[in-house]
């Protein structure tokens, strides 16, 4: 820090208005890197395993680090990026993303991740949105046993960006790669060029910009959540120090994408804040094989390993022999995240990955939070499968009935909100602050929604049941409802469509579409395919319905608003309690959408 602060907290949740360490002059990247530089420069900052298991892995200390982001700051600087500019980011797991993202830093360039597995579209709306004038990304993605294009994702995005003047690329696949002279260059080039290994650290203010990240909600489009430069530094390092407990000679690894909040928080900035080894992995849990994520353990001696419950659901799906090889014996503590875990699949974990002696962090949190709210801490909290515990020191949850009373005691359920600010909560969404405003906290007066449900239990601790709201989370990822509505009824088919989520196996929840379509005559499963393929166009592959209906008509009120309730009911295969339905418009379309089930 270049200069101490001179208020610790001012805050309003009405506006609202939150203000941490202001006064405060910094860089985040000199608490990532120059001071371990000086501590401990050969320290492994980063290992980065490939995709494919006959690549070696790399090694990145903590001095190379420092280095290659120096180098990459002033690749940025070169081509005109300076403080307050958004750089938009869509790449790989590979260490130049890490780079890229430190680099942006370093200069006071806010980054915006997109994670690379968005569509063209989906990444026009979000470059439009922040204004970005530089995008760095990769000519393709080595995905399993796949390669993707990710540059031509990014071209024809640019037909429609107009503010995009460069773009960085860098060789990951050696893919043939249609460069626009002027405005597209190598990565590798431009980083050549480069002779001065040094940058200074711009300096920040408290609460300058860090980075925007975007996010679903319930409305169509998607928002972008803004985390500024000293909070989001303080509760990521201190999240990251006491949650995981990640000692001085241990491998840290997340699993996450540095596409998503977990990836910036547990992946880029809390390790290296706290001068740990970060593991970075190119690859999907399933190749070459099931054993992937244990192999990987096992080879890097892996001391804190922390995933979703997606990915452990469909681990645990391929059998147990998939285990026996590996020993993973390094584990000391393990951890989940994005999702409610069920019982059986956090029994199955702490069993088998954990062999009932590693802690289990269920951390709930979300990319509003910055950083982990509700956890019980390894070693110091009783752990109780399926529930993530008690907040972290300081973090004062609370469960609201629907009149918007604070729940008192244990035994309770309701909303869950947060009734005093921490450092790393959202101080707005880009561009558009009474949208922050509306969505989070105009629903109850006085307290930050989280759009979540939660039970305490009789002890306190806490148990997240799921979201409230019209936001499907699809194997850890949030999507909203509207937006995949919209998606799809871009489809040539599509009239109308109503989304909605339903229990699935390994996702945690699936995407079920009702639709009403143009020509009912056509070949139904035509049809479905157009409207999978629709939505991975215009969203992304996670976006694709798994289940999809045909129907005449959606249950709706008088007004013309749909009923979700009833929908949500038949997509869990629930039909035998649909609630009050007096209120439709036309009722006998519900029992043809109870027959028509899929
Ligand atoms: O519904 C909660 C769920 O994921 C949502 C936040 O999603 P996102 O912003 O994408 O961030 C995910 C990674 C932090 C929350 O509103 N969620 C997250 N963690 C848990 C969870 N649900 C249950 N248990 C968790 N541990």
């Amino acid at each position: 820090m270049a200069k101490k602060w001179d208020k610790v907290l001012s805050w309003n949740f009405t506006e609202p208005n939150v203000k941490w360490f202001e006064g405060a002059k910094l860089n985040i990247t000199e608490n990532c890197l120059d001071r371990h530089v000086e501590t401990q420069p050969d320290k492994i900052a980063i290992i980065w395993e490939s995709n494919d298991v006959n690549v070696a892995s790399e090694h990145i200390t903590y001095k190379q680090l420092h280095e290659r982001v120096c180098i990459m700051a002033n690749v940025l600087k070169k081509h005109g990026a300076k403080k307050g500019d958004r750089i938009c980011i869509y790449m790989p797991m590979i260490p130049q993303l890490t780079i890229a993202v430190l680099a942006c830093a370093r200069i006071g360039a806010i980054h915006s991740v997109v994670f690379a597995g968005f569509s063209a579209n989906s990444l026009v709306d979000r470059i439009t949105d922040a204004t970005c004038n530089i995008v760095i990304t990769s000519d393709g993605i080595n995905r399993g046993g796949k390669q993707i294009p990710a540059k031509k994702v990014v071209d024809e995005a640019l037909q429609n960006c107009p503010s995009v003047t460069k773009v960085l690329v860098a060789n990951c696949c050696n893919l043939e790669t249609q460069m626009t002279a002027g405005r597209d260059y190598w990565l590798h080039d431009e980083i050549a060029s480069i002779t001065d290994v040094n940058c200074p650290a711009e300096m920040m203010d408290a609460e300058d910009m860090l980075f925007i990240l975007y996010t679903s909600g319930s409305t169509g489009k998607p928002k972008g959540v803004v985390h500024t430069c000293a909070g989001y530094m303080v509760y990521v390092a201190y999240t990251f120090a006491n949650v995981f407990k990640c000692g001085n000679s241990d491998v840290f690894w997340c699993t996450a994408d540095i596409g998503w909040v977990t990836g910036h928080s547990y992946i880029v900035y809390g390790p290296l804040l706290q001068g740990a080894t970060t593991l970075m992995f190119e690859g999907v849990p399933t190749h070459p094989d099931a054993g992937r994520f244990w192999a990987v353990i096992d080879k890097h001696k892996v001391n804190q390993f922390y995933t979703a419950p997606t990915a452990i659901r469909s681990l645990m799906a391929f059998g147990d022999e998939w285990i026996k090889p590996y020993n993973l014996s390094s584990l000391k503590v393990i951890g989940s995240v994005g999702e409610p875990i069920n019982e059986e699949a956090w029994n199955w974990y702490h069993k088998n990955i954990g062999k009932e002696k590693c802690p289990i962090v269920d951390t709930w949190w979300q990319t509003e939070t910055g950083g982990i709210m509700i956890t019980s801490l390894p070693g110091i909290h009783p752990q109780r499968a399926a529930h993530a515990g008690f907040p972290i020191p300081g973090i004062q949850p609370v469960l609201l009935d629907g009149a918007g009373q604070e729940l008192q005691g244990n035994d309770v359920e309701g909303y869950l909100c947060v009734k005093f600010p921490w450092p790393s909560i959202l101080r707005t969404t880009y561009g558009d602050h009474e949208r922050c405003r509306q969505t989070y906290f105009s629903n109850y007066k006085d307290y930050y929604f989280t759009g979540d449900g939660a039970r305490r239990d009789e002890h306190g601790l806490y148990r997240i049941i799921g979201r409230v709201d019209d936001v499907i989370n699809v194997s850890g990822h949030r999507i909203g409802t509207a937006e995949v509505e919209n998606a799809i009824n871009e489809s040539e088919y599509v009239i109308e469509s109503a989304v909605v989520g339903y229990p699935h196996d390994i996702k945690g929840q699936g995407i079920y579409a009702f639709v009403i379509c143009k020509n009912i005559d056509s070949n139904h499963d035509h049809i479905r395919t157009d409207v999978q393929e629709t939505a991975s166009r215009i969203i992304g592959k996670l976006a694709r319905p798994d289940k999809i209906q045909i129907v005449s008509g959606l249950p709706k009120t008088r007004s013309g608003k749909i009923m979700r309730r009833i929908l949500r009911k038949v997509a869990e295969g629930d039909t035998t309690n649909l609630g009050d339905t007096t209120t439709l418009l036309d009722p006998s379309v519900v029992e043809e959408i109870i027959k028509g089930a899929v």
